[in-house]
Formats: C-alpha cells, structure tokens, sequence
C-alpha cells in the first residue's frame, strides 16, 4: 500500500522548510550563530530569557551569562545583549538605534505614546528639543521656582515628618516616604507647586497611588514581550486570564489623577488672575506642563493659522497629559528607589565613616538650601555616584533593533553585516560591574570616585550608564540629581540613621530595580536628631 505521492512530497517539503528555517539556518548559518549562546536552546527559541523576563530576574540571568561568555552573547534566536562600550552603548544608543515596539506597547497613555515611547527618531527628537532646556542643569539652578519648591517640601513637609518619628523614638519606613518626596518634587516641577501633589502630607493617598502604580507594573510582560498573544487573547476576550481587570482600573486611576493636575494647570495658564496679567509665586508656575504647551501651539501655528490657542491646546489634551503623565511616573519611581537603596547604605554598621564624613561636609556647607554650592560637595557626590552605579535603579535591558548592515562587538571581534532588526540591549547593571573599570565591582565604595586617577575617572563616566546614553538618554537626570543632593543634605544634616529591619532590601531582578519587600516592610530606619554639638 503506498503513500499517496503529491502529499507526501508536500509534508516533506514543509518539514523541511521548517527544519531548515526554525532550526538549521538559526543555529548555524545566521550571522548570530557565530555569537556564544546565553543557553543551548537561545538559537531556536527565546523561551530561555522569556522565562527569565516573566519572572522579573533576566538581568541577573543575562548577566551571569555575560560573566561567563564574555562582553556580547546570544539571548534567543533574533536577540543579542552587548556589554561594552566600544562597539556597544556606543554604537547602539549614541548611534541613535530605533527603539522598536517594546515601549510603545506598554508605555503609552490615554492611547497617546510620550516621547519615552515614540520608536520613530523623528517625532521623538522634535519632542525632545521642545523639552530638554527646562531640564537642563543651569535652568534648574538658576530657577528660583525650583529653590522654593525644595525649600517647601524638604524644610515645610519632610522635616517635621520626620522629626515626628524620631521625637517617638520608634523606627520607621522610609521607602514610602521617599516615594512621597520625589513624587511631590516632579510634580510641583511639572504642574506648579500649589496643583501638583501633596504625598508628603497625604500618607494614605500616597499609597493607594504606589499600590496602583505597582499594578501597572506588575503586568508588562504579556504586551511587552508577547504582544501578538496578549493581542490574541484580547480579541478572543480571555485577556483577563493573563492581565486581571484591576489592573486597567488601576491604570485609569492614575490617567484621571493627572488628568485633573493638566487641567488644573490649563486654568491656571487661562484663568482669570492669568488673564488680568496676575504673575503666581514661581514656585506655582507649572514649568513642564506650559513649556511643552507653548512649543506645541508655536509648531502647529506654523501650519494650521485657524485654530485659536485654546482649541489647539484642547486638540492637544491627551497629548500633554501622555507627555505628562510619563515624566511624573519616570521622575518619582527611579529617584525614591536610588533614594532607598542610598539610605540603605548610608545607614549600615560598616558604612558609618561614609555617613559621618557626608554630616561633615554638610555642616560646613554655607547656605544648606543653595542647589549648587551643594553640587560641588565631592563626599556627596561619590556617595550618590556610587549608589546609582551599584544599585541603578534602572539596571535591566534597553532594548534597540538593528538598522541595515550593522557592526557590533569590541572591535577585534566585531560581528559585521548583521541582518536589519535584531534585537540588541545592553544592561546598567552588567556595565556598572566591569571589574576592570570598577575594581572590587561588587562593594559599595564611594572612595572610588574620590581616589581615582583623572584618567580612571574618565574610563568610570565612558561605563557609568545609569541614566542611558544617546539621544533617547534621561531627559530629568539634572532634575534627579538636583533633588537627590537637596534629600540628602535635608536628611542626613538633621538626623543620623540606623537600620532597624532591612530584610525587605531584595532588588527586583528585572528592568527596575526596586527593594521588593518582605511582609509589607522595606527599608525601617531608626532615626536620631543630631544635636547642635554634632552639627557644628
Ligand atoms: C534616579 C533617577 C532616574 C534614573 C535612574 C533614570 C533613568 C533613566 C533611563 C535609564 C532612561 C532610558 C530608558 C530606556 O531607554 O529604556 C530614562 C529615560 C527617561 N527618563 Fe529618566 N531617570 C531618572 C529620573 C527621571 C526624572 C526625574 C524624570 C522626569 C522629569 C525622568 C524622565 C525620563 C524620560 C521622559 C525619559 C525618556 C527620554 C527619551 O525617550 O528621550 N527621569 N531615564
Ligand atoms: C536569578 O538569576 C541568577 C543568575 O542566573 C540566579 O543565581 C538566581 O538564583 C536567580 N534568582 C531567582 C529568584 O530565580
Ligand atoms: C490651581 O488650579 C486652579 C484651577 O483649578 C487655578 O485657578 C489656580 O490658579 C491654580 N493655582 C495656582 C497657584 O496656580
């Protein structure tokens, strides 16, 4: 009895379609097959680091393979990590890599993408050059609006909260309260001090935001890494399977918050006291929010002269407050997390010669509240130079695709001709522990932004990446550190600090890398006034 011949044939054909497609070409004669493979199975199938990325630990597992195999590897069959600068960061990210769909899927908002999601160049940098002047370094020193705001939240809130604690001589939280400054910090920056946030005095409110703001976080995997799936899954209405409802009320939640803070500060810019010419307190003025605005209205007037101002900014609504909503999310996580993990630090046995040498430059400091003569302050430097590079709170992939014809890898052993839309990622935390640049990688040594040869230094900034690099770099890494140094002198000049529980301090192994806690506890400090006798 033989087999019918015209299908057979077929079969066999199709078999060997997929034998030559799915494994013979991928595993031996891609261009990537020449790369050393993070697992044996990388080559046909990505389920390796996707198991990793579910389970928010791909970039301790990306680095351990970095560890063994050396500075570019293969993550799956279209996917390549690099750990260089050389022939990586600087070719992917300085060389302006398009950023592909991995943001535009999770991070837009309203259904509007904000510049950290655009993947065109194009739109993304028109954006960005109506943006990055307010949150240039000399724009926020100078800016009286901002010295006021700091004095407010600092001197005004976070102070009398905390002297509070340590009046009762009871340990306390100090992840929350740090969520709460820096939230009230970008916010006031955005929308005006008066309509942005009042975290610092609203405790409760402030954690229902966090809770909400985790549940956002929580879910990225599905539409992030698996985006045909999830999409799959939505139109077949089983979504709810792999993303609860909650999770998209709790997205809303945060849309209509600042939602409400845009429209607060249209009126502000249109009402009445505006109208009659009536200039606010600097610190109310909502920079961000009318900086995007007034470039948004210039740009379309060039082309569309019938639309009065208030209609374009009407047009524009969901555009801003995208654009917004982004810039608050992004400012306050990453600061409070560097925060945590600084205090963390600071506040450990072994590290007591770190915080009494940062009380010591405090206290000769002439004015405590002028942003930069505290930016001139070396021991506080290191310290936070130190932090961001042992615990960047940003540590995990920054995935790019691959243009036509690209060369990667240390020169020497570059791969040339790579095929157009590779995925390519290179990863803070991997970069941040090149023993050969930062000796002893693993400690936390702020003496080594002290101690180190002008030569070395320059090496440590060439590898030092935790606000990325490139045109799709942090726009708010000056607003980041100017508000960090200004916490950290308000803090540590007023109290000494003291761990009463830190078994929560477990980083996130993923694309952020925040404590993750234990039983509802983070990071407990116990907190003393410095008596005027230390202070001087
Ligand atoms: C310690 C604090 C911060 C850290 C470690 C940090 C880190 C980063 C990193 C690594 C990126 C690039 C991400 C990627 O391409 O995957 C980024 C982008 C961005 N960050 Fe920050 N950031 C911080 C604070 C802030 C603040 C305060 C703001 C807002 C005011 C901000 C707004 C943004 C925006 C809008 C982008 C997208 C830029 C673009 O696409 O051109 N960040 N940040
Ligand atoms: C995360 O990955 C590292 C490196 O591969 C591994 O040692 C560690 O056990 C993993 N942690 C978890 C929780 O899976
Ligand atoms: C806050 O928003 C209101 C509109 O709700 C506006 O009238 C007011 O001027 C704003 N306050 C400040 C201080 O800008």
């Amino acid at each position: 009895m033989g087999l019918p011949i015209i299908p057979t044939v077929a079969a066999c054909l199709l078999l060997a379609y997929f034998i030559y497609t799915y494994l013979i070409y991928p595993a031996l004669l891609s261009p990537l097959s020449r790369v050393p493979n993070a697992h044996w199975s990388a080559p046909i199938s990505p389920l390796w680091v996707l198991y990793h990325r579910l389970f928010q630990n791909d970039t301790r597992a990306v680095h351990a393979a970095h560890t063994e195999l050396g500075p570019i590897i293969r993550l799956a069959p279209n996917e390549l990590s690099l750990n260089c600068v050389d022939g990586g960061i600087r070719t992917i990210y300085a060389g302006g890599y398009a950023k592909g769909d991995w943001y535009s899927n999770v991070f837009s908002n309203y259904g509007v993408q904000p510049m950290f999601a655009m993947p065109e160049h194009g739109p993304h940098s028109k954006r960005k050059r109506m943006l990055s002047n307010i949150y240039a370094k000399s724009t926020l020193q100078g800016n009286e609006g901002v010295g006021r705001i700091s004095r407010a939240l600092l001197h005004e809130r976070l102070l009398p909260r905390l002297e509070a604690v340590a009046a009762s001589g009871k340990p306390t939280e100090v992840y929350d309260i740090f969520s709460s400054v820096t939230m009230d910090f970008v916010a006031a920056y955005v929308f005006g001090l008066r309509n942005g946030s009042d975290f610092l005095r609203q405790p409760e409110f402030a954690k229902k935001f966090v809770k909400d703001y985790k549940a956002r976080q929580l879910y990225t995997f599905w539409p992030q890494e698996m985006p045909r799936f999830t999409d799959f899954m939505s139109r077949v209405g089983l979504l709810g399977l792999i993303v609860p409802k909650w999770v998209t009320r709790s997205n809303h939640d945060i849309e209509d918050w600042i939602i409400s803070m845009c429209d607060r500060a249209e009126l502000s810019l249109t009402g009445e006291a505006a109208e009659k010419g009536e200039i606010g307190a600097a610190e109310d003025f909502p920079t961000v929010y009318a900086q995007l605005r007034t470039a948004l209205i210039k740009d379309i007037s060039k082309s569309d002269l019938d639309l009065s101002v208030e209609q374009i900014a009407k047009t524009h609504r969901l555009d801003m407050a995208s654009e917004m909503l982004d810039h608050v999310l992004a400012g306050f996580d990453t600061s409070s997390i560097t925060l945590t993990w600084l205090a963390w630090q600071l506040s450990r046995p072994c590290n007591v010669q770190w915080q009494q040498r940062l009380q010591a430059e405090i206290d000769a400091l002439h004015n405590v509240e002028d942003a930069k003569e505290i930016d001139t302050l070396p021991v506080l430097n290191a310290i936070l130079m130190e932090t961001l590079r042992l615990h960047a709170a940003i540590p995990g992939n920054q995935p790019r695709v691959t243009p036509p014809a690209a060369t990667l890898g240390e020169p020497g052993h570059a791969l040339s001709a790579l095929p157009a839309g590779i995925r390519v990622q290179s990863q803070a935390w991997s970069l941040h522990r090149n023993p050969e640049v930062f000796p002893d990688p693993y400690a936390w040594n702020p003496a080594r932004w002290l101690e180190s040869s002008e030569l070395q230094l320059k090496e440590m900034g060439r590898w030092f990446w935790a606000f990325g690099s490139g045109g799709r770099m942090c726009v708010g890494s000056n607003l980041a550190m100017l508000e960090m140094k200004n916490v950290m002198v308000a803090v540590w000049g007023a109290f000494l600090t003291s761990i009463a529980d830190d078994s929560g301090m477990i980083a996130n192994g993923g694309y952020l890398a925040e404590p993750m806690g234990k039983d509802g506890k983070f990071l407990v400090l116990q907190l003393e006034k410095r008596g005027k006798a230390q202070q001087s």
